[in-house]
């Protein structure tokens, strides 16, 4: 039957590094015959958690803007794909501010478990996701039926489209057939 997988972009760029990254790992998820559906952020509106906290009171925000509907869908897949270019050793803010947003799904009965992490950078160096991964996990963790499942790091890519035929590629889409 497979599984649902959604994997959420967050590069606001044309022929981004990591939305090809995503890319890779929807057509391996796909192959192993898994529902995929990939939502970018480049389009959306999301604005900041005003740390109201109604949310954990009513499960839902108050806040009127695109974060509700992809809240949903991260409610009810079985597994969500995160995905960043890594911005001062961090994940981009449009992702970090998604992730705030999904406050509402901490009291929930979410349905995910096993999250995966795809980044991008300039910098070779496989330090330089520590942050970056940090930050997912530090999310991650506090949804206690989910983990960190894997990640992909592909470093030494700055220009648009610069990943093009790079072996983490290949990473990211054989973990994406691992799915099923
Ligand atoms: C605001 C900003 C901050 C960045 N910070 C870092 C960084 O801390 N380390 C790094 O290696 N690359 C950094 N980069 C480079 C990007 O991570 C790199 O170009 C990446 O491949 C972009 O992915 P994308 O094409 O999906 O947007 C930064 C780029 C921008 C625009």
């Amino acid at each position: 039957m497979g599984k649902n997988v959604l994997i959420i972009t967050s590069s606001l760029r044309d022929n981004s590094n990591s939305d090809t990254l995503a890319a890779s790992f929807a057509e391996g998820a796909r192959e192993a015959g898994n529902n995929v559906e990939t939502i970018s952020l480049k389009d959306k509106t999301i604005n900041f958690c005003m740390g109201c906290m109604v949310c954990q009171e009513t499960l839902e925000c108050v806040i009127e803007d695109d974060a509700i509907s992809i809240a949903e869908k991260v409610k009810a897949a079985d597994v969500l794909v995160f995905v960043s270019p890594v911005y001062y050793y961090s994940i981009s803010g449009q992702l970090k501010t998604l992730l705030d947003r999904l406050n509402p799904l901490y009291p929930s009965d979410y349905n995910f478990r096993d999250v995966y992490f795809l980044a991008t950078a300039a910098d070779e160096d496989e330090s330089a996701v520590e942050g970056p991964v940090k930050a997912i996990e530090g999310w991650v963790e506090c949804f206690e039926k989910a983990r960190l499942a894997e990640t992909v790091f592909c470093g030494g890519v700055d220009g648009e489209g610069e990943i093009k035929g790079h072996k983490a590629l290949d990473k990211a889409r054989e973990m994406g057939k691992a799915i099923g």
